[in-house]
């Protein structure tokens, strides 16, 4: 059976990608997963959001059969990730499985091996591997040993080995972190051409943006539960129709702004500390008027102000509580990675 056929045989066999039912993993007194219910249809990118440590690797790891749950259940395309472990790796790819890559050989000899292993003849491993580090843009790196490559050109080339069966399933734990802008876009492409060819995508990341440019559906996670599901028009209209946005002009007017705003339009405010712009629910827009007027009485002058469409930034500082998680790199699509370097 080729791979697209058993796409199509796997996908015949139930609706859904993934199905997760009440999971838990628990590390001493921790639930880092604390009953997480997920229904992934096939054919989708599904985006999995959430703070640092909210349980989201923990999650991916448990339907990749990578970790045992403590309770609940899991199936892929039907198959039990507990009683049919081997059925499930079948079925899917996960970036980072192959950190085994041998270091003194090069990025092409390292691809050409992965396609033998997986069964590829000769002619066609080296066309594969010329084909991917292409499209990963490492064709001019292809023939240095790996010692010498960039922690940003290792992330490509362990997507690339990953990529090379094309799994139905396929598990991205933060794809773009680390990359710079310009990668980041290739990945993008990358992830919609591999649901276009048939695969389903599920992907936790730490950009807003990205889950909002990607993700047919969202689940944003918190303290090992599922806070949020749905698309993203969804979540955004979840947090009112209209938001507002507003920057003063000199720094040390934020708090009476922000406590002005809260009385006129009865509501509370979050803040992106970065930028230093206070935003808000809006519920009726005609209150502007009335915000601007106590603004002024108050001598309080704008740099910046507009009524706008909620962002996911809003969404999420909304679900996921004020203030902590803006440290945490969420205000504004800011994030870092984790490593606090750049590729
Ligand atoms: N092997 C482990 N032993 C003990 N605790 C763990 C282990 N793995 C994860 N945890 C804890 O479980 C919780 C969830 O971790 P997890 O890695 O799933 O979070 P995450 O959402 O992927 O975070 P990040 O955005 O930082 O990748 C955290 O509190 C973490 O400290
Ligand atoms: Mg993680």
């Amino acid at each position: 059976m080729n791979q697209v056929q058993k796409k199509r045989s796997v996908q015949d066999k139930g609706s859904y990608a993934i199905e997760a039912h009440g999971l838990v993993k628990t590390y001493g007194s921790n639930r880092a997963v604390d009953g997480v219910d997920l229904k992934v249809g096939t054919g989708m990118i599904y985006g999995v959001l959430g703070p640092n440590g909210a349980g989201k690797t923990t999650v991916i790891r448990m339907l990749a059969t990578l970790l045992r749950p403590d309770a609940g259940s899991a199936r892929i395309f039907g198959h039990d990730v507990v009683k049919e472990p081997q059925i499930v790796r079948q079925l899917i790819g996960v970036t980072g499985q192959y950190a085994s890559v041998d270091e003194s050989l090069s990025a092409t000899e390292n691809l050409i091996i992965f396609s033998r292993l997986l069964g590829l003849g000769r002619a066609e491993s080296r066309n594969k591997a010329e084909e991917l580090l292409e499209e990963f843009g490492l064709t001019e790196a292809a023939k240095r040993p790996l010692k010498n490559f960039s922690g940003g050109m290792r992330r490509r080339l362990d997507l690339a080995a990953s990529l090379i069966a094309q799994p139905p399933l396929i598990f991205l734990d933060e794809p773009t972190t680390g990359l710079d802008p310009r990668t980041r876009n290739q990945m993008w492409d990358t992830i919609r051409r591999l649901v276009n060819t048939g695969s389903t995508v599920l992907l936790t990341t730490q950009y807003l943006e990205e889950a909002d440019q990607l993700a047919d559906r969202i689940a944003v996670i918190d303290t090992g539960k599922v806070v949020a599901e749905g698309t993203v028009d969804e979540l955004k209209a979840s947090v009112g129709n209209s938001s507002l946005h507003l920057k003063v002009l000199n720094p040390k007017d934020m708090g009476n702004a922000r406590l002005i705003v809260e009385r006129v339009l009865q509501v509370r405010s979050n803040v992106s500390a970065e930028s230093a712009k206070i935003m808000a629910p809006m519920g009726d827009v005609d209150r502007v008027t009335d915000l601007l007027v106590a603004l002024r009485e108050a001598g309080i002058s704008l740099l910046e102000m507009s009524v706008q469409k909620p962002t996911l930034d809003e969404v999420f500082l909304t679900l996921t509580g004020d203030g902590v998680k803006e440290e945490a790199g969420y205000a504004s699509g800011s994030a870092k990675n984790k490593e606090g370097v750049l590729a």
